[in-house]
């Protein structure tokens, strides 16, 4: 990661230089700094410690678990030769969705790389609402936020809005989608983040969600804030606008507006004049300009999803598309980066793909991450098409590892991962010295379990660390150490006083005593954050009920994780290469209970070979994809 675009570190406004208010009102009446921001001053020292005592930094690598490719990648790793924050944030090419805290997550990504990022997080509502999902580790966020009320969710959040300034470009724009609970409680704060000449609209999105107040008026908006990073930010007017004659209340084109002199220009177009103080004003017709009466700040014209919506995915927190659509529209550029940290069934990231725009997104359920990254598929193969070249993209987790996906990874991605698991960072200048961690030079051996690092390897770093690194440390990582490679470390000590430190790698299950010793007691802040996981054990039973319908049943498949259960599936009937779930299996709920539906029934179009597959997820953060062939009859 380029150090010079990763480290850029950012400033909240002072107050009095920012709120500027008549000077009789006196003092504003908030803090000069967001909740939660710390200074600590120790004799002599005063340091600010931002939110890192509430939120310490842990540092743990990426673990890519799948990637979707739809075979263009290489335009875009030709695309990131010309652009290093896009190598910076992209550096596979593809497109990418982290499964994590997107604390963590935002914090290992490059400074000034995004150009929109849009957020609609939990709005400290009430617990079963925003508990969309289900999973042990959404529940386990949850009860971070609930915990010391208002002011400790707006810790939370400010924490991550802070990550966000530092993420966007100068030109990069935010959007925070709140309700009334909290949203002026995060006004305050994000004026404080973002600076209050940065607050460019307060967008009230009237979305009718049925059921009628009937002690005050029905509450029935969203707000969402709007802040630029800075002075220049994108705003695209011309791209959201309607013509000027355009009538849009009654979808008509006015001949005949406001009354003014028409004209037409060399080229044909319509054009009004109208002279006021010895000036001559201009308007085309045709020119795109944002309308005020359908909609302005006060977004009447966008309808919430309904319960038979073809475009809902089944969660009662899914926004509509056509929201995100104007955003991203609007406020990113065409070849620019969208972000949804908080991207739940992936609304934005639909949008972003559809309008071509370049995304990131996150999300702390298993099951949110599942349904967007099925979702996007689907997207990409129903609509998108042949229209344009889309980039392949990853899944990645941060802080819960599938254990049979680290085996497999290539040797550069297994010292990558082992390097920054260790706290160092990965260097691949000299073929014998894998990191660095504090200034000593760290080797990683092979991934597979089955290798020992012999007295060679003990030779070849330590001369390597001697000869590129001018020093006689160095720290060996692997699976195994074999007697020899013990013994040449002795003589290297004992003869040229050069120190090899071997340390062992393990993979401890968290419930186990080892890993609360080895963990939890030297690094406490990693003991909720840090987990290994396995998929499920599927089991699917077929039953033939009538001419081509069958009846699907995962009810014996079991979670390996401790305390596990399973808690949410989708099928795809006509699977290909790529999991694209069937309309209307995707995020099978039973209504009055809320678990997932283990039985499914379906129809198919034909008799002959298909190939269906269940994709499982259990509330631990397991999942697993599981293919088989049916012969329909
Ligand atoms: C209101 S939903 C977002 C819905 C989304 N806008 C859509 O249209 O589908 C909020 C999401 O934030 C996720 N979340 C909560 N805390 C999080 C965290 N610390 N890191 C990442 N995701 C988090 C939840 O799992 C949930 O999916």
């Amino acid at each position: 990661m380029n150090e010079k675009l990763n480290n850029i570190e950012i400033e909240i406004p002072k107050q009095p230089e920012f709120y500027k208010i008549p000077a009789r009102f006196g003092s504003v009446p908030i803090d000069e700094a967001p909740l939660g921001w710390e200074i600590e001053t120790k004799p002599r020292e005063t340091k600010v410690t931002k939110f890192e005592h509430s939120y310490p930094r842990i540092l743990l690598p990426f673990q890519e678990v799948k990637r979707i490719e739809f075979g263009h990648n290489k335009e875009f790793l030709e695309n990131n030769k010309k652009d290093q924050s896009l190598k910076e944030l992209f550096p596979k090419g593809a497109n990418r969705l982290f499964f994590g805290d997107n604390l963590y997550v935002m914090r290992q990504l490059p400074s000034k790389s995004i150009d929109l990022i849009y957020i609609d997080p939990p709005f400290f509502s009430g617990r079963n609402y925003n508990v969309i999902f289900g999973d042990k580790n959404e529940v386990r966020s949850f009860s971070d936020i609930w915990e010391g009320g208002i002011p400790g969710y707006l810790i939370w959040l400010n924490a991550r809005l802070y990550e966000m300034k530092r993420l966007l470009k100068d030109t990069g724009n935010l959007i925070l989608h709140l309700d009334w609970h909290a949203v002026h409680y995060a006004k305050v704060e994000l004026d404080k983040i973002f600076g209050i000449d940065n607050f460019k609209n307060e967008i009230i999105w009237f979305a009718d969600t049925g059921g009628r107040a009937k002690h005050f008026f029905p509450r029935k908006h969203y707000t969402l804030l709007w802040y630029s990073k800075g002075k220049n930010w994108y705003f695209d007017e011309k791209s959201i606008g309607l013509p000027r004659n355009e009538c849009a209340t009654c979808r008509t084109t006015l001949d005949k507006w406001n009354n003014l002199k028409k004209n037409i220009d060399s080229d044909g177009r319509v054009y009004r004049t109208i002279k006021s103080n010895g000036k001559i004003y201009k308007y085309y017709d045709d020119d795109p300009v944002l309308p005020t009466d359908v909609w302005s700040d006060l977004w009447l014209d966008i309808n919430n999803l309904q319960q038979k919506d073809p475009e809902r995915i089944g969660y009662p927190t899914q926004k509509p598309e056509s929201l995100l659509q104007r955003i991203i529209t609007a406020l990113c550029p065409k070849d620019g980066v969208v972000a949804d940290f908080f991207c739940g069934g992936g609304t934005t990231l639909v949008a972003a793909q559809e309008l071509n725009r370049r995304w990131l997104g996150s999300d702390q359920s298993r099951i949110a991450v599942s349904v967007t990254s099925d979702r996007l598929v689907r997207c990409v193969e129903e609509k998108i098409g042949s229209l344009f070249p889309v980039p392949d993209f990853t899944v990645e987790h941060w802080g819960i590892y599938e254990i049979p996906n680290l085996e497999n990874l290539s040797d550069a991605e297994f010292r990558e991962f082992v390097v920054k698991a260790f706290g160092g960072k990965p260097e691949n200048i000299f073929p014998n010295i894998h990191g660095l961690r504090a200034g000593v030079p760290l080797y990683v051996g092979e991934p597979s379990r089955r290798t020992k690092i012999i007295k060679d390897d003990v030779v070849k770093f330590s001369q390597a660390i001697f000869k590129d690194k001018k020093t006689n440390f160095g720290t060996m990582l692997a699976w195994n150490f074999s007697p020899d490679a013990k013994r040449a470390a002795e003589i290297l000590a004992a003869r040229e006083n050069k120190r090899i430190d071997f340390v062992r790698l393990s993979l401890i299950r968290l419930e186990s005593n080892d890993f609360r010793e080895h963990i939890i007691t030297k690094h406490k802040d990693y003991g909720s954050l840090l987990s290994f996981v396995q998929p499920p054990d599927v089991k699917i039973k077929i039953e033939r009920i009538e001419k081509l319908k069958y009846k699907f049943d995962i009810s014996d498949t079991v979670s390996l994780n401790k305390d596990g259960v399973i808690a949410n599936l989708q099928w795809d009937f006509n699977f290909t290469e790529k999991f694209s779930s069937t309309e209307g299996y995707a995020f099978l709920r039973d209504k009055s209970t809320g678990k997932p539906i283990l039985t499914v029934e379906y129809e198919f179009p034909k008799e002959g070979p298909y190939t269906i597959a269940c994709s499982i997820q259990d509330d631990q953060g397991g999942e697993k994809t599981s293919v088989l062939e049916l012969e329909v009859k």
